[in-house]
Order: C-alpha cells, then structure tokens, then sequence
C-alpha cells in the first residue's frame, strides 16, 4: 500500500528532549553538577515515561507536563539536587524550547513537497507542542498536531493511534509512524501502521510483541523510505 501520510513522535524524535539538561549545565555558575547531565537528562526522561504508562493502565491520567514535573523531580533527588528549585525552572523553562534535531526542517519539507500529509501525534499536551513548534519554526511543514489529550490516555493505547485515521481518513497501512521510542514504533507497528525506529545511539531492540520495520540512526531518509 502507498505510503500517504508520515507522522512523528514529538519527543527525541523531532525534539532534543536532552538539550535541556545540556543546555542547563552549559550555563555559567552551574559547574556543581554540570558532570551529573548525561544520568540526570536519562533519568528525567525514563520516570517521564514510567509515569505515562503507569497512569495509562491505572486510568490516572494527567496532562504530560505533570509527568514531566515528576520525573524531573524524582531524577533532580537521586543525582542530589533536590533541593536546587532555581535549577528546576531552569531545565522546566528549557523544556518549552527545545531544539529540534538539525535534519529536521529539510526532512519535513521535502515530505510536503512530495504531497504526503505529515503531522506530530504526541502524548504533549496541546500548548508544550505548539511550544516546541514554534521554537524549532517547522510548523509550515505540518499539517497537524496531534495530542493524546483529546483520548485523555498516553501511548501506547490503541485509542492514541486511532486519531491518525480520524483525522487523515488513512488506513495504517497507508501510515508511515516515525519514533526515536522503541516502545512507541513497536506499539505503532502492533497497531498496523509501517514504522521506522530513529535509533541515534545504538540501543537494544525493545522485547515486545511487534517489531518497527525499519531502524534509522537519523530522519534523513524519511523522505526517500516514504517514496519508495
Ligand atoms: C511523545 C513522547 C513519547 O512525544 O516522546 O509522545
């Protein structure tokens, strides 16, 4: 089945969601823990995710930014920084303007120029997205921005995957699903759609039911993947 429509995980795919740390511990006066940025972004990020799956299959669910104030809180005690709340409204700060991966804007726009249909589905809330969107100027490259807020339940539940056909009036076939979350392009390939994992640091495959069909270690050939 031709491919029609391309759609993005928002965070680590299209988004450094490490910048921000990095970014943080660049800043003058921050050398007390500038070391500390690689295991604290890594924390921050896997309790983030702990927490939508667990809400998701408890049915608790709560806007992403929650999660993400959560998981920064968890990651910022076990690196012993806990009681730094400066450095908290730093990283929460840098998290609305994180940049995007730089092969980003030329992959969108040739994806357009091809006539396919692209959008962002993201378990971001609705103002994080647009947020990020416009920091990283790519929205005139996106036909939608899709949050999970409008199923009120995170990825990987089949209701988040449903909104790409309500929405484009696709099949999963004719969708190719793109996420640098192993969990996200197995899940999404479960559903049915054709997905490529964006691989940047040579993780293990994810042990889960369903494999992505592809493994990429960057988006620049999205475009030629979605041609073929
Ligand atoms: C998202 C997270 C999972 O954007 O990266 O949905």
């Amino acid at each position: 089945m031709t491919i029609t429509t391309c759609i993005f995980d928002a965070y680590g795919t299209l988004f450094d969601v490490s910048a921000a740390a990095r970014q943080a511990a660049e800043q003058p006066g921050q050398e007390h823990w500038a070391d500390k940025w690689p295991g604290l972004a890594n924390d921050w990020r896997l309790k983030q995710l702990q927490y939508t799956w667990l809400r998701a299959i408890t049915g608790e669910h709560c806007p992403f930014w929650q999660v993400t104030q959560d998981g920064l809180d968890w990651a910022m005690e076990r690196h012993g920084l806990g009681d730094d709340p400066v450095l908290r409204e730093t990283l929460l700060a840098l998290y609305w303007e994180l940049a995007a991966y730089k092969e980003v804007p030329k992959m969108l726009a040739t994806l357009k120029a091809m006539g396919l249909n692209t959008a962002i589905l993201s378990n971001g809330s609705p103002d994080m997205l647009e947020g990020a969107v416009d920091f990283a100027g790519v929205g005139d490259w996106l036909d939608d921005v899709l949050s999970v807020e409008d199923v009120g339940v995170f990825k990987p539940a089949k209701a988040v995957y449903d909104m790409v056909g309500a929405r484009f009036g696709t099949t999963p076939d004719q969708v190719l699903f793109v996420s640098s979350n192993g969990w996200d392009a197995a899940g999404a390939a479960g559903y049915g759609f054709r997905t490529v994992w964006v691989n940047r640091t040579g993780e293990p495959m994810d042990r889960l039911p369903h494999q992505p069909h592809e493994v990429m270690s960057d988006l620049t050939d999205i475009p030629k993947l979605a041609g073929a």
